[in-house]
Formats: structure tokens, sequence, C-alpha cells
């Protein structure tokens, strides 16, 4: 975790418990998931077509794609229901004196642009 570069995202009051939140970090769209297990990021676009995940639904760790209802696990991107059959890569956060502060998985594929 030593070369991880954490970028501000947005003040830890912006974002309640159960609330999710898309925004970009190093040139990628990512979602904040505030679940009552912690904070988890994800990409936001769905792995299946493009679809931004921050216009589904949050339901406890999981989150609805609001395309064809492909459901995710916000906690490690992995898929628990098709029609996606490929993960969405996880990424790190932490809190910062009050600020949600995420840094990319450097292992992360790059991000397909819009089609
Ligand atoms: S685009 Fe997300 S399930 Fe199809």
């Amino acid at each position: 975790m030593a070369d991880l570069q954490f970028e501000p995202a947005m003040p830890l009051s912006d974002l309640p418990t159960g609330k999710m939140r898309a925004c970009t970090i190093g040139g990628r769209e990512v979602l904040l998931c505030h679940t009552k297990d912690g904070l988890h990021v994800i990409d936001n676009i769905c792995t299946h077509a493009f679809a931004r995940l921050n216009e589904g639904r949050l339901r406890g760790t999981r989150v609805v794609c609001p395309l064809h209802g492909a459901v995710f696990d916000v906690r490690d991107g992995r898929v628990l229901q098709g029609p996606a059959t490929e993960s969405l890569p996880a990424h790190h956060v932490r809190v910062t004196a009050g600020q949600v502060e995420i840094a990319l998985d450097p292992a992360a594929p790059p991000v397909l642009a819009e089609f």
C-alpha cells in the first residue's frame, strides 16, 4: 500500500450510510458506497454494457445496474447476478480528518470508452 496515491473525494458527511455517489479520481469514474460494512469503492461503469451504477440501487452491500439488472458486491466488485460476467475493479478508500480519500487499484484494467 506504500505507493498508493490517495486523492480527496468528498467529505464523509456528504455520504450517509446506505448512500452511494459517483466521483472521478485520476480520470476514472468510480462509485463510492457507504454501507453498514463501511466504505467501498468500485468502478462506476458496468462491465456488461455502458451504464452508470450510481443511477441504479444500493441494497446493503449490493449494487443493482439500472440497465439490465446485474448485481455486484460493492465490497470487492464481484458479480453476484448476471447478465454481467466480469467483476468490477475495486479500489482503496480511507478517511482522513473527515475527508474520504480514494486510491485507484494500480492493477485495474483501463476503462472502455463510452459506446
Ligand atoms: S449494462 Fe449493466 S447489466 Fe447490462
